[in-house]
């Protein structure tokens, strides 16, 4: 939530600070601004809505300056306007300063400077975290670093912030606690951001700050990195290996269309090298070190949110069935604070597209205090899960910029097949020829997902058949359970209808009284094990006068007699059905949201990364 850039150096800052805020409005698009320094003289620009907004609004106005700072909002205290947009400024107007997180012991801070004269023109915990800073700089005459952190040992909370001083010109001050923070080190000149995706057309060269560390970036001397302690640190300077084409929306109209189509590909590169179907083998490298404590793991608990929580489930299934595991799917937020029993014995699992999830990371950081082994399955490389974790895997879904995601979830489950098959033929659980079935069947599934891209005319001729209704129901049993979950959640999230998933056998305890000729029901109808109990499913709903859109199986004859509207899946071994029948509900809930008009990239009251509670 909320993206933040600057830039120090000796080219026009306007011009790169807002391409670099449009890179990130995926994190917040509650409003944006800029701060821009120009000979000891701060210039403040803010606007509601969107980068695109605040570039109109400033148009007319002097955007001179080599320094500057910029936000993209995700509102989390005090409503979404012109007065609560970043940058903050300090009283003294000498401060200004963007703000990425929540200053939880704000309101307590807010009343005593309010006792000492200050005064707060709207209600962010970041405007009382400027003037907090203020205070102790001019208490004390303190430069700039270090009012910042002696301010910063005194607030709880998670930020990630980027601070500038009128008086200290060619100065920028970042730090960092549990929110992500990148250095990109150019050619004289720098540049900071809340990920890479800003600073990558200009340097690949990127310092990724560590929690507690405050870096002192001049156009002297770079980058200097301390911790909170203020003892020095010797930054890792990492090349990233991002292209600038993985950015743009490469000629389709919205990113979630092009990661919808990305999948054959994506899903290829997360298989790259890892399985070999003529020798027969699977390989993790981010396993090797660990799979023996894998292994005898007592358990695997799964802890994630949102989509990455749906594939945890499908990830239970996969594990279960193959590896004969017992495995728990948690809700991060819900494991850190329900007192969990977890120990030495147990591994976790940490799934997140954007390794930023707060409640994601917050799970992680119990997991370890109480002793398990943290495995991380994450696409952003370099994010703070990735870091956090004893060990992982990469997906290598390249950056996905559309709120809701979709290749990523292909992904993570193409990532935990691989590691359920990995455990499953260590531990001799399944036959050798089924896993080498398995293999030849999981490194077929990019052609596959390639064939149902194909049906995308007819899925929009449905879209168009289900744009009007205002509720819809998304059944699916065994692996195709979480499936359906996922689809009602893509449903919601972009086209703001009401969608509910359920396991297709539950629909008799209670949803059931929801169906009527209004209600459109989603049935993923692909398993060959629970087929007939499916069929009567679909029955129940037709007895009622539902609207049964059936993905099916190609060539079923069954349920395409049945159902009013059928999208047909190639067929494959039934642990990998997700990979294929979770394509035409990303497409269907795109082509509904783009029907009713809505922001398909950029949903409403969401954010790609979610680095609040
Ligand atoms: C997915 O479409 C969502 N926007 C959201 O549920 C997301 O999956 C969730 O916030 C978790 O994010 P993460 O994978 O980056 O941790
Ligand atoms: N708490 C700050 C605000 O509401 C920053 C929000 C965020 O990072 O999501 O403006």
């Amino acid at each position: 939530m909320c993206g933040i850039v600057a830039y120090l150096g000796r080219r026009q800052a306007w011009p790169i600070l807002i391409k670099g805020l449009q890179r990130l409005e995926y994190r917040g698009y509650d409003s944006a601004g800029v701060a821009l320094l120009e000979n000891n003289f701060l210039k403040v620009y803010k606007k509601k809505g969107k980068v695109e907004e605040l570039v109109q609004s400033a148009s007319l106005s002097d955007r001179e300056g080599t320094q500057g700072i910029g936000h993209t909002r995700w509102a989390t205290h005090g409503a979404p306007d012109d007065n609560n947009a970043h940058p903050h400024i300090s009283q003294d107007r000498r401060l200004a300063l963007v703000h990425n997180g929540i200053i939880e012991n704000y309101a307590l801070l807010k009343k005593a400077l309010e006792k000492e004269g200050h005064y707060f023109s709207g209600e962010t915990d970041t405007e009382v975290l400027v003037h907090f800073i203020e205070e102790i700089q001019n208490r004390d005459d303190l430069s700039l670093e270090e009012a910042v952190r002696i301010a910063l040992t005194r607030v709880t909370g998670a930020y990630a912030i980027v601070v500038m001083d009128r008086n200290e010109p060619g100065k920028l001050v970042a730090a960092r606690k549990a929110s992500p923070l990148v250095i990109g080190l150019g050619d004289g000149e720098y540049f900071l951001a809340s990920d890479a995706t800003p600073i990558i057309e200009y340097t690949n060269r990127v310092i990724y700050l560590n929690d507690e560390e405050i870096a002192v970036v001049t156009l002297a001397d770079g980058p200097q990195v301390r911790t909170m302690n203020n003892e020095e640190q010797t930054p890792f300077i990492q090349v990233l290996d991002m292209e600038i084409e993985q950015l743009e929306k490469g000629g389709f109209d919205h990113f979630m269309l092009k990661e919808i189509y990305e999948q054959p590909g994506t899903i290829a590169d997360c298989m790259r090298g890892r399985l070999n179907v003529e020798q027969g083998w699977v390989r993790l490298g981010g396993l090797d070190d660990y799979l023996n404590r894998v292994v005898q793991a007592r358990r695997i608990i799964i802890a994630a949110c949102g989509t990455s929580w749906h594939s945890a489930l499908i990830g239970e299934y996969l594990i279960e069935d193959l590896a004969r595991i017992p495995v728990e799917v948690e809700y991060a937020s819900e494991l850190r604070y329900r007192n969990p029993i977890i120990s030495e014995e147990d591994v976790v699992i940490a799934i997140s597209q954007s390794g930023e999830t707060a409640d994601t990371l917050a799970a992680i950081e119990l997991a370890r205090e109480k002793g398990a082994l943290v495995y991380g399955i994450v696409n952003v490389v370099g994010s703070s899960i990735a870091r956090l974790t004893h060990c992982g895997s990469y997906i290598h879904a390249g950056p996905e910029i559309g709120v809701a995601s979709t290749k990523a979830f292909t992904g993570q489950v193409t990532l935990l097949a691989l590691m359920a098959l990995t455990l499953a033929h260590r531990r001799g659980t399944i036959t050798e020829s089924y896993f080498r079935r398995l293999v030849l069947e999981l490194s077929e599934i990019p052609q596959k997902v390639a064939k149902v891209l194909e049906s995308n005319a007819k899925i929009e001729y449905i879209a168009g058949e289900i744009k009007d209704r205002s509720n819809a129901l998304y059944l699916g049993r065994g692996y195709n359970f979480p499936v359906a979950l996922e689809g009602a959640l893509k449903l919601k999230e972009i086209s703001y209808i009401h969608a509910e998933g359920y396991p297709a056998a539950e629909m008799k305890h209670g949803p059931i009284a929801l169906i009527d000729e209004n209600m459109p029901v989603i049935v993923i109808a692909t398993n060959k094990s629970a087929y007939d109990k499916i069929v009567s499913n679909i029955q129940e709903v037709k007895a009622r006068k539902g609207m049964v859109v059936a993905v099916v199986v190609e060539g079923d004859e069954v349920i395409s007699g049945m159902a009013d509207y059928v999208i047909e899946i190639p067929n494959t071994e039934e642990p990998f059905t997700p990979l294929l029948s979770v394509i035409p509900l990303q497409l269907l809930s795109y082509h509904i949201a783009l029907m009713r008009g809505c922001n398909v990239d950029q949903p409403r009251n969401l954010a790609k990364s979610v680095t609040v509670e």
